[in-house]
């Protein structure tokens, strides 16, 4: 049945396309559902009674857990408040790993404290047999000067050249904020943190699934780095956004045979597996001192840009391998 969904957004309600997956059958499950909040979306509602509202949660969190295969992830983006209850749901049922918080700021809403993060939920099915890879970003430099931001003091011969390893908060990938990168949708989420959570939980041709795709942030993010994709999208107006998307994109998110995440033509996650790969692919100062002060430079020139003649379209059996 799998085959009927893979490599595309398919058009219509989650909970009964969920049925049609076999049980232990995808990598990485990631939702990103509606809040509730009452926003406004081309179709369907986001206002349901609070007990209404969880009811439905927890039916497509148990399914979601339910698909995943003993060695994948389950992922769930929301504000904290519905957190805490799916966190209590989940804990039953999977292996909690980590609480991420994405540093993103909203709007102040009077008499509380400005809401400043969103939650993803981080869990193995199973712990003990889950696939991981720590990654890491670049490190945070002056605008102006360059300098690093963090003062390493004694221990700059321990600075990786490339940037530390990602931490449960991530303060460095911002929300889509200008109208020429967004969609016509109230939220979507973007392409590198998504591309992030893939990097860390997903090997080449592995599956992932979406029951939430919107305008397809995750299957874009999947496809570009050479994964299968499921994404499941209530809203037609939606699922042909991300569908028209998906015709233009490839899979080329790459320095050399390594995947990486892109953000302005600079790597914005690699794993650090792959850094002895990556790294003939930099100038790195001799003295890792200097790169307090200056930040290592691709070879290809001051842009590490997506590299088309590296673009590997995989062959179909390896892109569409299914377990
Ligand atoms: C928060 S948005 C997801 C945005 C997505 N992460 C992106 O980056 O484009 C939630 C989406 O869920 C869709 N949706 C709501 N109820 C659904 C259901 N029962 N089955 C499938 N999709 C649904 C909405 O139309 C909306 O596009």
């Amino acid at each position: 049945m799998i085959e009927n969904y893979l490599n595309k957004i398919t058009q219509g309600d989650c909970l009964a396309l969920l049925h049609n997956i076999p049980d232990n059958s995808i990598d990485v499950t990631f939702a990103d559902p509606p809040f509730n909040l009452n926003k406004k979306y081309h179709t369907t509602k986001d206002k349901l009674a609070l007990q209404e509202y969880l009811d439905w949660c927890q039916i497509w969190l148990g399914e979601m857990v339910r698909i995943t295969k003993p060695t994948g992830s389950i992922f769930v983006h929301n504000i904290p408040k519905w957190l805490t209850f799916y966190a209590t749901f989940l804990n039953e049922i999977a292996d909690f790993k980590h609480w991420i918080s994405w540093d993103a700021p909203s709007s102040p809403m009077g008499k509380t404290l400005q809401p400043s993060h969103y939650g993803i939920l981080f869990y193995a099915k199973v712990a003990k047999e889950n696939k991981f890879y720590e990654i890491r970003y670049q490190h945070k430099r002056c605008r102006k000067c360059g300098y690093l931001h963090k003062d390493y003091g004694g221990k700059k011969m321990a600075l990786h050249p490339f940037g530390p390893l990602v931490s449960d908060v991530w303060t460095d990938i911002h929300r889509v904020k200008h109208n020429k990168y967004r969609d016509e949708h109230p939220c979507q989420l973007p392409l590198h943190l998504l591309e992030r959570v893939i990097l860390m939980s997903t090997d080449e041709g592995d599956i992932v699934l979406d029951p939430f795709a919107g305008t397809g942030t995750t299957a874009l993010a999947a496809k570009r780095l050479g994964r299968n994709f499921i994404g499941f999208e209530l809203d037609e107006q939606y699922q042909q956004i991300a569908e028209s998307k998906l015709a233009q994109e490839k899979a080329d998110s790459k320095i050399g045979q390594v995947w990486v995440s892109f953000f302005l033509e600079k790597v914005a996650t690699m794993r650090n597996v792959d850094w002895e790969e990556l790294a003939p692919h930099y100038i790195i100062p001799t003295a890792i001192q200097q790169v307090d002060q200056t930040a290592i430079v691709a070879r290809n020139g001051h842009k590490e840009v997506r590299q088309v003649e590296n673009s590997v379209n995989l062959p179909q059996e390896r892109l569409f391998a299914l377990p």
